[in-house]
This record gives structure tokens, sequence and C-alpha cells, in this order.
């Protein structure tokens, strides 16, 4: 079993339908960009069937980054999602269709109307439906197809087993167990796992993925309970992003299996120093503030107020410190700009808080900021997020 986690990051579909996330074409470039520096293995890049501006996005970011990460787009079990998936990722060298169908008795009976019969049938044709069309490409031995029983958490775990069992028959490489509705808890999805790997003949086969959607507030300890009990890849978002209440957010389940990497001995290709401006980017993007408290991004995660914590903190860090602030790239309120920080300091500050401006947006904050520094003997991040907020609601 491999000992590194697939970090699968879905903020661009799955997050981008929180309500008020909606990014254009542009944004999504740019926060694409941010994820694959962030070293994200897997970008779902969107639903191309669901827009031409969903279809349009996903094909640059393809084009653009398929190279450096795999980048997924989303499909229903129908002919027509796969063949515009499959069109939208054509330029991407690294290149996965996702395909998703509910199996849940609740989603079968009222959303489907389907019997478990017909849904068998339906995700297995187009799971091999989607492999086959990937095999037209010269340059694709392995089909790269992943398969979503949506709702598996609520499906009859024998009904899930023949699912799984048969789809990575027809082709699926990666099953993902979506918690679609956030309804497990740790120890119910651990079950779920590790019946799927105790019953399924071929599970080795492919990877076992986890989808945890927060509605209890349990996303990221039941993604972790997932891995515990034998996942390979755990799909999450930045900030937490997502339908209602979000899914599993990537800087929480990355930080925990590496600060508990004696615990969990598993690794991933996060490079955790750019957490924190990513997060950061994301935020400004989304317009969807980070809340204080945040674990890992939020403004407080590192702030030590009380006088015994500090006291501690001053004779060893360790103390009340479990991750060190650099190594999710928090440069901290504490570090203060006043009139005589530089241009280069300023540029600097603002682009590890996730703006980027060109030259003629950066120099009107700037001479605002020189104008605040005046007023104010020193200026946090707070105040400089401010600038840059004031800035882009003048233009
Ligand atoms: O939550 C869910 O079930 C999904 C699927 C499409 C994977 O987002
Ligand atoms: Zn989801």
């Amino acid at each position: 079993m491999s000992d590194t986690i697939t970090i699968f990051d879905t903020t661009l579909r799955d997050g981008e339908q929180s309500p008020g996330c909606s990014m254009d074409t542009a944004e999504k470039l740019e926060v694409a960009k941010a994820l694959v520096e962030l070293g994200v293995d897997v970008v779902e890049a969107g639903f191309p069937i669901a827009s031409p501006g969903d279809f349009e996005a996903v094909q640059k970011i393809a084009e653009m980054y398929g190279d450096q990460s795999t980048i997924c787009a989303l499909a229903r079990c129908r002919k027509e999602d796969v063949d515009r998936a499959w069109e939208a990722l054509q330029h991407a060298k690294n290149a996965r269709i996702h395909v998703f169908l509910a199996t849940s008795a609740i989603h079968r009976e009222f959303k489907l109307k389907m019997a478990k019969e017909e849904i068998i049938r339906r995700a297995v044709e187009m799971v091999k439906y989607a492999s086959d069309q990937m095999a037209t490409r010269s340059d694709i031995t392995v089909p790269n197809v992943e398969f979503s029983p949506e709702d598996a958490s609520r499906t009859e775990l024998d009904f899930l087993c023949e699912v799984v069992e048969k789809t990575i028959d027809a082709g699926a490489t990666t099953v993902n167990i979506p918690d679609t509705v956030g309804y497990a808890t740790p120890d119910h999805f651990r079950t779920v796992i590790s019946y799927l790997k105790a019953n399924v003949p071929n599970i080795d086969r492919a990877v076992i993925s986890t989808h945890c959607h927060n509605d209890l507030g349990l996303a990221v300890a039941n993604s972790l309970a997932g891995v515990e009990s034998g996942a390979r890849q755990i799909e999450c978002t930045m900030n937490g992003l997502g339908e209602r209440a979000g899914n599993a957010a990537l800087e929480e389940v990355v930080m925990a299996l590496k600060t508990r990497q004696d615990y969990f001995k598993v690794e991933t290709n996060i490079n955790t120093k750019k957490l924190y401006p990513t997060s950061r980017l994301i935020s400004n993007v989304t317009g969807m503030a980070v809340q204080r408290n945040k674990a890992i991004v939020g403004q407080n995660a590192f702030a030590h107020e009380s006088g015994i914590h500090q006291h501690g903190m001053l004779q060893e860090r360790t103390t009340y410190e479990i991750m060190r602030p650099e190594d999710v790239g928090y440069v901290g309120q504490n570090l203060v700009l006043g009139k005589h920080s530089g241009r280069h300091a300023f540029r600097d500050r603002i682009e590890t808080l996730g703006f980027s401006l060109n030259d003629e947006d950066f120099q009107k904050v700037f001479d605002a900021f020189i104008a605040l520094a005046d007023k104010k003997k020193e200026i946090y991040d707070s105040d400089v997020i401010a600038l840059v907020d004031n800035q882009s609601s003048a233009l």
C-alpha cells in the first residue's frame, strides 16, 4: 500500500458550488496555478457539461497545467456528459474523468427513480465508456477514470460493495466514497471503508478515496478515519469551501497528516509553506472570508493571548505550539510594516497575503499605504488587506 496520500482538490468544482463563490475563467486560472504550485496531485477543474464557462475553464486549465498535475473533469452517468468532459480534457497530458451516480435508497427512489440493477448497469456502462474514450489517445496506456457512488455513506453496504466491484471491473482506477450530506461519523466512515476493503475482491486494483462534507463539522475527522482504514486519496477544498457547510479543508487534512506523521505514517506532496498564501488568494478571489479562528489558516491560528501561554512560548515554543507558523507559510501579525518599509517589503507582504496586483494597482495601493503609515505607526496585515480591498472596490 502506498504511503503517499493523493490530494485531490475540488475547490474549482465542489468549492465553487458554495453560495456566492462562483468564479470567472480568469479567476479559475489564477486559483488553478496556485493549487498546482501548492503541490496538489489532482485538480478537479469543473463540470464541463454544466455551462460553456465551465467547459472553457476546464479546457484552459487542462492546456496550461495538465503537464504538472492531473486535471479532472466531472460527468454524470450520461454519454453527453462524458463526451463533454473528455473534449475539455483533450490537451491535458495527465487527465482524469470523474463519473458519478447516486446509490443510496433515498436517491434511488426519490431522485433517480431507478432500481438497483439499473444503477449498476448505468454506472458500469459509463465507466467503461469513459475508459474507452480515453484509451483512444495513443499516449494513454491506463485510462484514469474515477467513479463515485454519490451518497455512499447512506448506501446499503452490500449494494455499495457490488457497485464498487463492478465499476472497478469496468475500468475505474479510483473509487471515491462520498459522504455527500455530511452524515457520517468517524467510526461509521471507518466501518464503510474497512467493509469495502474486506468484501470487494478486486479492491486492490483501485485507489479508495474519501469525499466528506462538513454538515456536522466532521469532514476532516471522517477523511482521516478513511485514511486509517486504507483510503489513499482525500478529496478536499482550500478553506473548506463547498456546498452548504463545505468539504473537508485541504489545509487541515494535510497538516493533521504531517503533524501526526507518527500516527498516520503517510505523506503528501503538498508544499505546506504555501498553504497560507493559497488560502488568502482563494479568499480574495471568492470574496469568502476565512473565519479568524479557523484551524491552520485563520488570523488567530497562531496567536497566543494569555500570559501563561506567552510565558511558556518564550521559554520553549513547543509548550503551546504543535506546528510552526512558518511551516504553513504564516508570516504572523506581529511583524509590522511602517513608513520606512520599502516597496519591496510591501510587495512581498501583499503577495504573501495572496494578492497579485499589476504595477498600476500596486502603485495606488502603495501610495495609500504611505499615506496611512504617516498617520499610523504600525501597519498590520488587516490594514494591508483593507487597503487592497479599498483599491479593488474603487476600480
Ligand atoms: O458530494 C458528492 O457526492 C459529490 C460527488 C459528485 C462526488 O460531490
Ligand atoms: Zn461533494
